[in-house]
């Protein structure tokens, strides 16, 4: 063994060390932009490591570094906070189509494969194909450019099926001869790129942050597969651990929304939203500034149930203004963070984490729910599906079975947003006509600014 292939993989060694770290630190908002360079570093040693220890004429990537860290930089500037679930969609399709066109390159300069690598080739183009065309159709959902509503016809299932079990055989078939098959191995890209588009069309509306999320983890799993085909342990390691915290993270949602993976898969959530009209109807309680004002000022304990509208709004600040004064009036604040509230999973943590709220008052749904019953007021700020009790309790409504922040068991519930209209889901919701809620109407960020102007002149 080579001191030089000891040194690389000693390097490697301490690359997939460094990974492994920041995505632990990944965990806490404490320590997530750490845990972020830290990763980064070790991606960069990994990189620069490949690149010296392979002699490679390195003029063409290093411009196209260049090139992609420019736009990198300037979409991480301009691109809103809310449509971020839209760039992690763009970065995983980049992804799975390097994996794709890394193995067909390795096949395309060397066609005399062996039966391994003829088999961690396809995988790599078929899964990077499929990561490519289901990202950029789940691009297309989130930023509205195409239906987010789920598109499902019938014998969908028998089409995906018969799909999949073509890739099986093109691939056995490949295997067999990969080097008079080239023309398998482009059906196999062709076959990927199709599967990838109808196995995402089914899936639409809530669903989509489950699938951006499995997209991840099948750009991890093509990276890892084309780690093999060119004999690259970091390109491995990295692979399994995007591949393998994808899938965690996938779980985490499935269990929040209390709905198995194949359900999420195959059932058409979304296909079938119900209107406005057909959800719960009633009388609402509106409510003033000065009405809210009152109710807080008297309040012993306060519960912030932040949601989408927060985001829209960008009311964080003058949220944890408000929690201040609130404080300052001897009250006990909390936010209470549900996981998939907003447009991605930690959504809330980040807007709350940029405003300064402290940790300990960041409270998660498992545990601000058994104590619910106790909360004097809980003010709900743009938050619409992961507070209707329809989850709970409607076993027709396409959320059912989703775990939600209980904010209808709270002695008051103010909800703030703009109209009747509905959350992601396209479902109305009973809680903005019970008789415990009061509706704060306007845009968030102007509603709670009248509070905190309320708070101040009442000094
Ligand atoms: P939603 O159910 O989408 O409700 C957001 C509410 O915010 C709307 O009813 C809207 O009502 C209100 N709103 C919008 N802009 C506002 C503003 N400027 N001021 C005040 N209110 C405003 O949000 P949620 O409760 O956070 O639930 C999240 C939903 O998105 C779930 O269904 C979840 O499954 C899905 N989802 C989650 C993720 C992740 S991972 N977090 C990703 C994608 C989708 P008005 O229009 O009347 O103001």
């Amino acid at each position: 063994m080579s001191s030089s292939f000891l040194a690389i993989n000693f390097a490697y060694v301490i690359s997939a060390a460094l990974f492994i770290f920041g995505l632990k630190m990944l965990s806490s908002p404490a320590t997530a932009r750490r845990g972020n360079l830290i990763s980064s570093v070790g991606m960069l040693l990994a990189i620069v490591v490949t690149l010296f220890s392979q002699g490679i004429d390195f003029r063409w990537i290093l411009l196209g570094m260049v090139i992609g860290s420019g736009i990198g930089l300037i979409a991480a500037y301009k691109v809103e906070m809310t449509s971020m679930p839209e760039m992690v969609a763009l970065f995983n399709g980049f992804g799975g189509i390097s994996s794709l066109l890394l193995a067909w390159s390795e096949y395309h300069q060397n066609p005399e494969l062996s039966v391994f690598i003829c088999i961690v080739a396809s995988l790599s183009a078929f899964i990077g194909g499929v990561t490519f065309s289901g990202s950029m159709i789940a691009f297309g959902k989130l930023s509205e450019k195409i239906p987010s509503k789920a598109i499902v016809f019938s014998g969908q299932h028998l089409i995906n099926a018969a799909i999949l079990l073509t890739a099986v055989l093109s691939t056995v078939f490949f295997a067999s001869n990969a080097e008079s098959l080239y023309w398998v191995f482009i059906l196999i890209v062709a076959i990927a790129l199709v599967f990838g588009v109808t196995s995402v069309i089914p899936i639409g509306g809530a669903d989509m942050p489950v699938v951006i999320s499995l997209l991840n983890s099948y750009s991890g799993l093509a990276a890892c597969a084309a780690g093999f085909v060119i004999s690259n342990n970091i390109l491995i390691v990295a692979g399994a651990l995007v591949g393998a915290s994808g899938i965690i993270l996938t779980k985490i949602m499935c269990k929040a929304m209390n709905r198995s993976l194949a359900n999420v898969l195959f059932s058409g959530f979304g296909s079938t939203v119900q209107a406005n009209s057909d959800g719960p109807q009633g009388e609402t309680r509106p409510a003033s500034a000065e009405d809210v004002y009152y109710i807080l000022e008297a309040a012993d304990s306060v519960a912030f149930v932040p949601g989408y509208g927060l985001a829209v709004a960008q009311a964080q600040h003058v949220t944890r203004e408000l929690g201040d004064l609130l404080e300052e009036n001897g009250t006990e604040v909390m936010y209470a963070i549900h996981p998939v509230a907003g447009r991605m999973p930690g959504h809330m943590n980040v807007l709350l984490a940029e405003a300064n709220v402290p940790y300990d008052q960041l409270i998660e749904m498992d545990d601000i729910n058994p104590r619910m019953d106790s909360v004097d007021v809980c003010v709900v700020i743009g938050a619409n599906d992961v507070v209707n009790p329809a989850a709970l309790d409607d076993e027709g409504s396409s959320i059912y079975g989703m775990p939600i922040i209980e904010t209808h068991r709270a002695k008051t519930v103010i909800v703030l947003k703009r109209s009747m209209n509905p959350g992601f889901a396209g479902i109305q919701n009973a809680l903005f006509f019970a008789e415990n809620a009061r509706m704060y109407f306007g845009d968030a960020k102007a509603s709670i600014q009248a509070l905190v102007a309320e708070f101040k002149s009442g000094d």
